[in-house]
């Protein structure tokens, strides 16, 4: 039986993609639609997905993550970008977002919440916290779809955002490389229930 529990235990931090077998854009679209429809705090969706498929550019996005294998061999790079600026509570984008969320209501009470928890020194994490929902609802979709995935968390983010043409005011939050694992999942860790 195809439960969620399978898809959890089949996602695996994947190491080395197969060469040769690329992500179908009909399995991509399965993928970028679950990040979509991930949870975030106020419904503000503060994140942006960048998708790189076997370009030149994705040889300086793997440079950025220290040529890390699961990035070098991987045939899509999603690059999940968090939007930092745009969560300034002024922002059109922050009322646009707010006025979806209240549904037709007032949106006096959520800007009164938003704007007690809002902190432009903080801002940032936690958009970025916000943008690691999205990545496993894309991973889990992933293995679900028979997909390997890596998540990268270890690249040096000025030659991240200099390689995706990030601009100003977003920041990359993670990366998710995704294929065909070309090998066997290894034994799963995991501290004991207890
Ligand atoms: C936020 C985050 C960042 C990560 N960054 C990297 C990374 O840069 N390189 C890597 O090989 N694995 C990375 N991983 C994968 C973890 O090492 C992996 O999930 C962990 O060892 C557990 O293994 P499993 O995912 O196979 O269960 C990252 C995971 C997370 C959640």
């Amino acid at each position: 039986m195809h439960t969620l529990l399978n898809a959890i235990q089949q996602r695996h931090a994947c190491r080395e993609f197969a060469a040769g077998r690329p992500v179908l854009d009909e399995e991509l679209a399965l993928i970028l639609q679950a990040g979509r429809l991930a949870p975030s705090a106020f419904g503000l969706e503060p994140w942006r997905f960048v998708v790189r498929s076997g370009t030149t550019e994705t040889e300086a996005i793997a440079h950025a993550c220290f040529d890390q294998p699961a990035v070098t061999t991987a045939p899509t790079l999603i690059a999940i970008v968090a939007l930092v600026d745009a969560l300034d509570p002024d922002s059109e984008y922050v009322r646009a977002r707010f006025e979806a969320e209240a549904r037709g209501e007032d949106t006096a009470p959520i800007y009164d919440a938003y704007r007690s928890l809002y902190h432009a020194d903080t801002i940032a994490a936690w958009a970025q916290g916000q943008c690691h929902f999205a990545a496993a609802h894309m991973m889990l979709q992933a293995a679900h779809l028979g997909q390997g995935s890596c998540p990268i968390g270890g690249f040096d983010t000025d030659a991240l955002t200099t390689a995706l043409a990030i601009p100003s005011g977003e920041t990359p939050a993670l990366l998710i490389a995704l294929g065909h694992c070309a090998k066997d999942a290894p034994e799963r860790l995991r501290k004991p229930p207890d």
